[in-house]
């Protein structure tokens, strides 16, 4: 069978694009990675898919007048290079309904925290707030309302007596790293 074409949307970092890469290195694992799209210009991850020699692009919002035509953009591109699925990885923009309807069933999402507990932002140091004993990362499909979706996998870290927002999501981040690639490579073999 064909590997399934990867579309990558960062915004910064790019380490859970990294580890799909990595894992995409494996005969045979199900996907690859064919593009990858930024909304940040000086995005890390931007260099590592580029050293990776695969198509990265930045469409940064302020080049154009409005989120219409920058959605229009990046749809574009994606057409272009005849994508499967596409891998929200830390993309901190949020998508209009015209984008998600379009893409439905073909647009996930990976979320720092055991969804429906704590959308949004700073979800590390809520979950100490709200004395959470247990934490962790879910992929899911992206629909309109932001981190909403249809929940495909999860996985769980324990929240420690004495933990710090920045040690819980270094523990969560390697959970991210694992269960990413393997929800994407089971959802390209289905
Ligand atoms: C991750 O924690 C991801 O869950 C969240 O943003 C962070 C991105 O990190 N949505 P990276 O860019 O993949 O390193």
């Amino acid at each position: 069978m064909p590997r399934k074409r990867l579309a990558v949307f960062i915004s910064g970092r790019g380490s859970n694009m990294e580890a799909i890469l990595k894992a995409s290195q494996a005969e045979d694992y199900p996907a690859s990675i064919a593009l990858v799209v930024s909304d940040q210009a000086d995005a890390l991850g931007l260099q590592t898919a580029l050293d990776a020699n695969i198509p990265a692009f930045a469409f940064e919002r302020k080049e154009f007048a409005s989120k219409a035509q920058h959605e229009a953009a990046i749809v574009e591109v994606i057409s272009a290079h005849d994508i499967d699925l596409i891998c929200l990885a830390g993309y901190m923009r949020l998508l209009s309904a015209e984008f998600t309807e379009r893409y439905n069933g073909k647009l996930i999402n990976i979320h720092p925290s055991l969804l429906p507990k704590h959308k949004g932002l700073d979800t590390h140091a809520r979950a100490i707030a709200a004395r959470d004993t247990k934490h962790g990362c879910t992929v899911h499909y992206v629909s309109e309302e932001m981190d909403g979706g249809e929940i495909i996998a999860q996985a769980e870290v324990s929240i420690l007596p004495d933990d710090t927002p920045d040690a819980l999501a270094a523990r969560v981040l390697v959970e991210e790293h694992k269960l990413y690639p393997s929800t994407i490579s089971k959802l390209c073999q289905s």
